[in-house]
């Protein structure tokens, strides 16, 4: 039997980067990170922690240290204020329990965005991001690697997928909605046996 729910979810998933004045509950935050700490991990050796961004203090010092959508003109990439993320959840990797943990932060934090899509919140994955500030500003002691940044918040924009045809740049029109071209499924099943 086919979810629909489900389904829905992973068809309506975009990256976000504009986001409404509107705040998140610490309660769905709590929540992203109880998705997160389901995910598989590797021998369920799990190693990863999180720290959630949520004062306005915090949001203003640590926004000039993303970087937003390299493949857009300048102009088009930064959030401008006002429109800026609601909240941050900051990856990491406890080096004291698992040096290398990559594929497990993948499947953390897909679960967290897919989980803030049922909850109608935008995300955006970031791995462009000043590690060495984020250290000194949140005091993140050296045995845990930073992973990634995900910022949150209620999308104020539209993206839509659209079918790939020569490049993998993801593109604005002029009314703003973001378009991503994504491969087609007949393109990337290589054989069926
Ligand atoms: C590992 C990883 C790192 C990313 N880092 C950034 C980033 O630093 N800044 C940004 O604006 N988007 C970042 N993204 C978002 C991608 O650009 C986005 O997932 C891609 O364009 C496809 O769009 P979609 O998520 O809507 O399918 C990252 C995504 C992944 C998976």
């Amino acid at each position: 039997m086919i979810k629909i729910e489900f389904e829905k979810i992973i068809y309506e998933r975009r990256t976000i980067r504009r986001f409404k004045n509107e705040p998140i509950s610490l309660d769905i935050l709590k929540k992203l990170i109880d998705y997160a700490r389901l995910a598989p991990a590797a021998a369920n050796i799990q190693s990863l922690e999180y720290i959630i961004v949520q004062k306005s203090e915090m949001r203003k010092k640590l926004f000039p240290l993303l970087k937003w959508a390299a493949h857009l003109p300048r102009d088009q990439r930064t959030p401008k204020e006002g429109e800026r993320p609601k909240a941050y959840i900051i990856v990491l990797n406890n080096i004291k329990i698992k040096k290398n943990a990559q594929y497990d932060i993948g499947a953390a934090v897909e679960n967290i965005l897919l989980g803030a899509t049922n909850f109608g919140l935008g995300a955006c994955w970031m791995g462009s991001i000043d590690k060495i500030k984020i250290r000194e500003l949140f005091k993140i002691p050296n045995h845990y690697k930073i992973s990634h940044v995900i910022s949150l918040g209620l999308p104020n924009e539209i993206s839509i997928v659209e079918p790939f045809k020569d490049s993998f740049k993801y593109w604005k029109d002029e009314k703003g909605m973001m378009h991503v071209p994504k491969r087609s499924r007949e393109d990337i099943i290589q054989k069926i046996y």
